[in-house]
């Protein structure tokens, strides 16, 4: 894990004007424009890790046999860059992406990035470009760390001996829209398969998602927008949506309402999001667990009225309520189909932390 932290500084010679950002940032989506700059590092087994460059966002030159178009070996990460009330900008919990990339790195037979390295450069980056992070709840510069297997050969007897490492960044609202959240219908995929155990569920890597696209075509034919992952062996137990995990909350009488997330078997992903909440629901007098749900389990809470509020949570969805569950043979309403009051104060206190208007006892925040 040697590394060189001198980055050297290649500024872009012609930024795109003010103006048009300030265009660009009025309503800039999600992953759609790129700021002017971008980080790109080298490894290899001789040198370890390598050239690191602050350059102008651009494109890369890689032969049509470079290994990560044939055998995918890649991994990235998500999270985001906060303009705070005062003008100035943080990061939430960017040790936590650190360790989770070195974990996916390990997964994928990658080389690990020194997790203070991994940090120079997204604050590097969002130093460079910090024009580019928008103002307002909601709304981000989502950053995006990768890193690519390079060598320009088919052998497939052992992991590519180069990498690229790459750090880019996008403006961003809410992957579900800036406003006020509205409910989720998700479907539940009976037919295909997202991770087992023992597979790369847990890990951040571009195959789990190109696996994922077939289903969420699924859901969409079907008039949903997500997709609900079940276990692998018996299609039963929840597990965590496409790009998000899942909370459920349980009313109980005379009782403090309890938050339950799917436990972390290897097959889904360890949000850091989900870990917030987990932290954080206690402090707002609620219960927080992990734990499993079958899919009858959630269909008969539901109809019993005990089951109250289900949402989703990650980066870029921040907190969605889930409003209606829909699969081959039924369908049926999370409490009255609109976002609960639990899943509202939580979003409120979790952007709160993140864009530096809620008491952050934890340190989950960290300037730039
Ligand atoms: N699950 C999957 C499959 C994801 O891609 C993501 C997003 O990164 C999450 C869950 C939520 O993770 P986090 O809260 O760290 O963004
Ligand atoms: C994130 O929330 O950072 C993600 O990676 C989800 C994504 C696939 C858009």
């Amino acid at each position: 894990m040697t590394a060189t932290t001198d980055f050297e500084i290649h500024p872009a010679s012609g930024p795109l004007p003010a103006a048009q950002r300030a265009a660009v940032l009025e309503d800039p989506g999600f992953g759609q424009t790129f700021t002017d700059h971008m980080v790109t590092m080298r490894w290899s087994a001789e040198r370890g890790w390598h050239d690191g460059r602050l350059e102008p966002y651009g494109s890369f030159t890689l032969e049509p046999a470079t290994s990560v178009f044939h055998y995918g070996q890649a991994m990235f990460e998500g999270m985001k860059a906060y303009r705070q009330h005062d003008g100035s900008i943080t990061l939430f919990r960017p040790e936590e992406n650190a360790a989770r990339f070195n974990a996916s790195a390990r997964r994928m037979a990658m080389p690990e990035l020194p997790p203070e390295v991994f940090v120079e450069s997204l604050e590097l980056l969002v130093s460079q470009d910090r024009g580019w992070v928008p103002e307002g709840a909601g709304r981000s510069l989502y950053l995006r760390p990768f890193m690519i297997a390079t060598d320009p050969a088919l052998g497939f007897t052992h992991p590519s001996r180069t990498f690229l490492f790459c750090v880019v960044a996008s403006p961003a609202t809410a992957y579900f829209g800036g406003g006020p959240p509205t409910s989720l219908t998700v479907w539940l995929s009976t037919s295909f398969t997202r991770a087992v155990r023992g597979g790369t569920g847990f890990a951040k890597t571009g195959g789990n998602y190109a696996g994922a696209f077939a289903a969420g075509l699924e859901a969409t034919a079907h008039g949903c927008d997500q997709v609900v992952w079940l276990d692998a062996m018996e299609h039963s137990w929840v597990e965590e949506m496409g790009g998000m995990n899942l909370f459920f909350v349980f009313a109980r009488e005379g009782a403090r309402p309890r938050l339950m997330t799917p436990a972390l078997t290897g097959t889904l992903l360890p949000g850091i999001t989900r870990d917030s909440l987990l932290r954080l629901a206690p402090r707002l007098g609620y219960d927080a667990v992990e734990g499993q749900i079958s899919i009858d389990e959630w269909r008969e809470e539901c109809a019993a009225g005990t089951l109250t509020e289900v949402f989703a949570c990650g980066t870029a969805a921040v907190i969605a309520p889930v409003g209606a569950v829909r699969s081959e043979r039924e369908c049926w309403t999370v409490g009255d189909g609109r976002p609960g009051p639990i899943t509202l104060r939580l979003r409120e206190e979790l952007l709160g932390i993140q864009h530096g208007s809620a008491p952050d006892p934890d340190g989950w925040v960290r300037h730039v």
